[in-house]
């Protein structure tokens, strides 16, 4: 027997124009919370499609508890004990738990038929084991981000996984159903269940992780145990240089009100929302998860219809029918998903960052200036970073972290007057997460009007000039960079729903 569950050396995997592994390792003990962590198009993920037998290496080789393994397929590999929560759910929305608990494998009885009490019986047990008193018989479209998950991990210990591994878990859960992940994740390890856990939230492998992997343009640079890794340490292995300010805070000027919202409403999801926004400053908004920031920001866009209330553009009353007009009257949305509502996947990087500003891009309102589009393209995937063979790469194949700058450009290419970022820095890498906080810098010292919706507290503190904090649908603070109340406490205490005082 060997020391390590799953291992791979020399492992290397190249894609056309690509080596996205070269001569990689990973060694994972049973029991073990294993980190992994890198930039964005480090390889992370191409590393766990390796492991799972979505993809073939190259070169290299995998053993599973010391025993030389190659899978051909994703079923070779969990027969081997190895599964995959990724971060795409594999969830049937349409179907119950139960049916996505045991797909492809149902249990039959006797008489041939399918046993559903059996099923039903052996799903409630996984789940109760993992602490989810779920209904069996629910259908999975109803439930929250975070149940779902917890019905991937349902599936892997059904099929007796000996490793979980978890693809940037964290990014859509709200902060109890992160909770609840970690729960789970520590009584697996109990079992003896290994898993690696990859995210771009440092605070969250230190709270969990045993030891953390660091990897680098697809190479191995090195696994220490936690103790002995410091936040400086893991930015600067991944980086490859350190970072002095993870917060460049620049200041613009407060201009004039670019947007104005007023008594904004939307049946169960947006309450009476009114609020301001100025030429030259960043205006968060915080609170928790589901607290209707998105809501807002889409109602105000034209996206979905609201029930009441009045939103201005420079003191011109408007009233969007649709994003295309808020686009036209010079706002921009950045959407939180950017699967959903930011990116043509099947289309290249270069069709995907002009696709909302064609109109820039035309000569007499007919004829394409490719030359333009070219420049500008390239100018995006300098100033963004983004890894990319070249700009007609189909955006499918970029890493995660890759496809969201690419949103990020298309939305700076529209030249609009107020911006709206929901979630901008979501599976963004540290390094590049400085990358976002300048080119928004930059916005603001044009004197255009940003609004930034993050739940990550440390971005909202660090960039925002004023900070909107809502909850349930409604704002309960406006809190100025110069209060007192700027601060983590007094802004969760606001997300809960307390009052500050003056
Ligand atoms: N199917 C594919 N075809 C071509 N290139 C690919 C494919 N999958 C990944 N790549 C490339 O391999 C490299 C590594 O990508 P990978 O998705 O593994 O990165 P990652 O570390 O998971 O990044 P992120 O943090 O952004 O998710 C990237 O340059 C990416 O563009
Ligand atoms: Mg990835």
């Amino acid at each position: 027997m060997s020391e390590y569950v799953i291992e791979l050396k020399n492992v290397t995997k190249r894609f056309p124009g690509v080596v996205a592994l070269r001569d990689m390792k990973i060694q994972v003990k049973p029991g073990e919370i294993h980190g992994l962590i890198g930039e964005n198009g480090a390889g992370k993920s191409t590393l766990i499609k390796v492991m799972t037998g979505v993809h073939q290496a190259d070169e290299g080789e995998i053993y599973i508890d010391g025993q030389k393994v190659s899978f051909a397929n994703p079923k070779e590999s969990s027969e081997a004990g190895v599964a995959c929560v990724y971060q795409e759910l594999n969830i049937d929305r349409l179907m119950n738990v139960t049916d996505n608990v045991f797909m492809n494998k149902w249990i039959k009885g006797s008489s041939g038929l399918l046993d559903y009490a059996e099923m039903d019986r052996r799903t409630k047990e996984v789940l109760t084991e993992i602490g989810q008193d779920l209904d069996p018989n629910e259908i999975t479209g109803k439930l929250g981000m975070g149940q779902q998950q917890m019905i991937e991990i349902a599936k892997a210990i059904l099929i007796d996984s000996k490793v979980i591994i978890m693809d940037e878990p964290s990014s859509s859960l709200g902060e109890k159903e992160v909770e609840q992940l970690f729960k789970v994740c520590r009584r697996l390890k109990e079992q003896g269940i290994a898993i690696i856990y990859v995210s771009h939230k440092l605070e969250e492998l230190f709270e969990l992780c045993d030891c953390v992997t660091v990897m680098r343009d697809g190479e191995y640079i090195w696994t220490k145990p936690i103790e002995e890794v410091t936040n400086d340490s893991l930015v600067s292995a991944m980086v490859g240089r350190s970072l002095d300010n993870q917060f460049p805070k620049e200041f613009g000027e407060r201009g004039r009100c670019a947007l104005k919202i007023e008594n904004l409403s939307q049946v169960g999801r947006v309450d009476d929302v009114s609020f301001e926004a100025y030429e030259g400053e960043i205006l968060g908004f915080s609170g928790l998860v589901g607290a209707g920031r998105t809501e807002t920001m889409l109602a105000l866009f034209g996206s979905d219809p609201i029930d009441g209330g009045k939103v201005y553009v420079y003191d011109e009353e408007v009233n969007f029918k649709s994003p295309r007009e808020a686009i036209e009257k010079g706002l921009a949305l950045l959407t939180e998903d950017r699967k959903g509502q930011g990116l043509v996947l099947g289309q290249s990087v270069k069709s995907n960052l002009i696709l909302s500003s064609l109109r820039e891009f035309t000569e007499g309102g007919l004829f394409l200036q490719e030359d333009k589009i070219e420049k500008t393209c390239h100018e995006n995937v300098d100033a963004l970073k983004i890894k990319t063979p070249t700009i007609e790469e189909t955006t499918a194949k970029l890493s995660g972290g890759n496809q969201q700058k690419v949103v990020i450009g298309k939305w700076l290419n529209t030249d609009a007057d107020i911006y709206i970022f929901d979630e901008p820095t979501r599976g963004i890498d540290v390094g590049a997460k400085v990358e976002v906080y300048n080119i928004m810098n930059n916005l603001v010292k044009q004197g255009k009007c940003v609004i930034m919706v993050s739940s990550e507290m440390p971005e909202i503190l660090g960039m925002s000039d004023r900070v909107v904090v809502m909850r349930e649908g409604r704002i309960t603070a406006t809190i100025e960079r110069d209060s007192k109340h700027f601060n983590q406490e007094s802004i969760m205490q606001a997300a809960w729903g307390g009052s500050l005082d003056d």
